[in-house]
């Protein structure tokens, strides 16, 4: 006989927002339909992953990668991290590029960011916020070196262009890790994209056209 005041009933009846009960039943409605729709994807995809991209992207719960760009799982690689920050020091970074790089083999490295991101506006703030201003200070450094173009304009508009200036800025530090420098000396086809996503509306702006090849190709492109 079951006992009405076990835990296990309590669960069983009343789940509560501890559970997460409404995410794991949207999980086995989304696994169902999949499967509906094509028996063997889940199967297969089991099996290998051969995403095309690598997403390095910002971790702001509003900019999810999959979902953005309309890609299903298995299609794209996915790093995030606050303010989509690309540093040679970060082995997670590291990590991921290389896996995607050298095992992988994606065609495209993705540097995603997006207007009004709360990273590169902490960057621009005179105060202290924590662990996360350490994380931040490539981006300060940043700040520092375009103060004269940043200082001109009216505070939303330097933000933005704040945000746009570090996704270049990772861009091109993604195109300077020995990584892709070996995999392009390899002549393995990379290429590296500078991507902005605007929040209230859900676009993607490519910033620049990509860097293919050569770093110096690219750099020319900027000027
Ligand atoms: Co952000």
């Amino acid at each position: 006989m079951v006992d009405a005041h076990s835990p296990n009933r309590l669960n069983q009846t009343q789940p509560t927002m501890d559970t997460l009960a409404d995410l794991l039943e949207k999980n086995r409605n989304w696994a169902t339909s999949v499967k509906a729709e094509d028996p063997s994807f889940f199967s297969e995809l089991a099996n290998q992953q051969t995403p095309q991209y690598l997403w390095i992207g910002c971790s702001d719960s509003r900019v999810p990668a999959n979902q953005i760009t309309g890609l299903a799982p298995g299609e794209v690689f996915v790093h995030r991290n606050v303010a989509n920050v690309v540093a040679e020091t970060d082995f997670n970074l590291l990590a991921v590029l290389q896996y995607a790089v050298d095992v992988l083999k994606v065609r495209h490295v993705i540097v995603c960011g997006h207007y009004g991101c709360g990273g590169v506006i902490a960057a621009l703030e005179n105060f202290r916020h924590g662990i996360i201003d350490n994380w931040l200070s490539g981006i300060r450094s940043l700040h520092r070196a375009h103060r004269e173009e940043l200082d001109a304009l009216p505070p939303q508009a330097a933000a933005d262009r704040l945000c746009e200036l570090n996704v270049l800025a990772q861009a091109r530090h993604v195109a300077r890790t020995t990584i892709v420098e070996d995999a392009w000396a390899r002549g393995q086809q990379i290429s590296i994209h500078s991507w902005i996503y605007r929040l209230d509306n859900g676009i993607i702006k490519p910033l620049v056209p990509h860097i293919g090849k050569k770093l110096n190709d690219w750099n020319a492109q900027l000027d």
